[in-house]
């Protein structure tokens, strides 16, 4: 197994467009926390004996949790399982969470690589995202992370409403300028039963235009080039040495566990995911109950998912890997439906891959999904 992801679902405020699982009430976070912990355990009976390479705090609001918490955590999974000494561990944090105190506690764990949800460096689009944290807070969690962390990357969010391409620049320049080794850029998406997606539909808010993000997209790409970035993943931009790997993994299809609420998993053959509902998650890993659903992949599914997931990166679908795992006539197939992706560029094929063109990055998802087989 190659990674092991622990979802903390807890934040201390809920963004407007954010439909990811988490409660704003931590009344019983020390019982998720146990819960957690049972469930590392639990799931270690049958991958005890696997090499852990990565292993990523997400959530909600990992930077949330006290020391004590976290320690916990470590704890248990490093009495369970066979984590690599070389292991990429990366926690995400909110900017808000961020002091001289919290920043030591990760220091001396086993953290060696932080992911900063900056989203803006502008107050009118943090407040306009209901963020936790302000533009002062943006700036100060990285300057002290830097102080002691050289693997830091920051997320940032385009095509908000009320950013000009001005004010997209200007964001992306103050990364630029940190000399962070790492930036991940999401395109913003109005997503079911949030905030945002409610304003949209009582008219309260005009809804998101997709040419403002494809601007911003060739923006991002520009400069990121410009300023020595590799493009490796539609939103991951890296220095060499400064790649994801446990996003890297997840993408070249390789197995992973998924702890906590609402957490995915994949073995190669079946894919599951756990309750998204703290009390029940609770409940049942009090029970001794691992609280999660599974299915057995198909052959197709398995082709799909491969497909989705290595397009989007700079390395894109081996098409010898395509004739070997699925057969020869999963690869004509794919040749085939890509065809008229080729001809107008927005596909192309590269020493036996096939790859997402400059053109084509931007509008990956949908065209990976018109290569799909059913
Ligand atoms: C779910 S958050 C977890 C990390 C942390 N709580 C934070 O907010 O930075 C991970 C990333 O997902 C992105 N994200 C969440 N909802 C999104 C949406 N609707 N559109 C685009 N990006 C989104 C956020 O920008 C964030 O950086
Ligand atoms: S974006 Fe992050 S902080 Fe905001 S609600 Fe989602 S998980 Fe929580």
């Amino acid at each position: 197994m190659a990674g092991l992801y622990i979802h903390i679902p807890f934040c201390k405020t809920a963004c407007n467009y954010c439909n990811f699982h988490f409660s704003t009430n931590k009344k019983n976070i020390n019982q998720v926390i146990d819960a957690i912990c049972k469930e590392i355990e639990i799931r270690s009976e049958v991958s005890r004996k696997e090499l852990i390479e990565t292993v990523y705090f997400g959530g909600g609001t990992p930077s949330l949790l006290s020391c004590s918490q976290l320690n916990m955590i470590f704890k248990t999974i490093y009495e369970n399982y066979n984590v690599s000494s070389c292991a990429e561990v990366t926690m995400e944090l909110n900017p808000d969470d961020l002091g001289k105190e919290k920043i030591i506690q990760f220091e001396n764990s086993k953290i060696n690589r932080l992911s900063i949800g900056i989203q803006s460096f502008f107050d009118e689009d943090l407040k306009w995202m209901n963020r936790a944290h302000n533009s002062e807070q943006s700036h100060g969690s990285i300057e002290i992370a830097k102080k002691y962390f050289d693997n830091i990357s920051v997320d940032l969010l385009y095509g908000i409403p009320q950013m000009s391409d001005e004010r997209w620049l200007a964001n992306l320049q103050i990364v630029f300028n940190l000399g962070l080794n790492h930036i991940s850029c999401y395109a913003l998406t109005v997503e079911p039963k949030t905030a945002l997606n409610y304003l949209i539909k009582k008219k309260k808010q005009l809804p998101l235009c997709e040419d403002q993000a494809a601007n911003h997209f060739k923006i991002l790409v520009k400069e990121a080039r410009k300023n020595g970035f590799e493009h490796y993943e539609v939103c991951s931009f890296g220095k060499k040495g400064y790649f994801s790997k446990h996003n890297c993994n997840y993408w070249l299809g390789t197995s992973y566990l998924g702890i906590g609420p609402s957490a995915h998993s994949y073995n190669g053959n079946t894919r599951s995911w756990n309750i998204s509902n703290n009390k029940k998650y609770i409940d049942a890993l009090n029970n001794n109950i691992l609280p999660s659903e599974s299915e057995l992949l198909t052959i197709q599914n398995r082709f799909n998912e491969y497909v989705m997931t290595s397009l989007r990166t700079i390395w894109g679908v081996s098409l010898k890997k395509i004739e070997i795992e699925f057969g020869k006539v999963f690869q004509s197939r794919l040749l085939h439906n890509a065809d008229k992706y080729l001809k107008t560029n927005f596909l192309k094929i590269e020493n036996l891959h096939l790859k997402a063109t400059s053109k084509g990055k931007f509008l990956v998802d949908g065209i990976a999904s018109d290569l799909f087989i059913f």
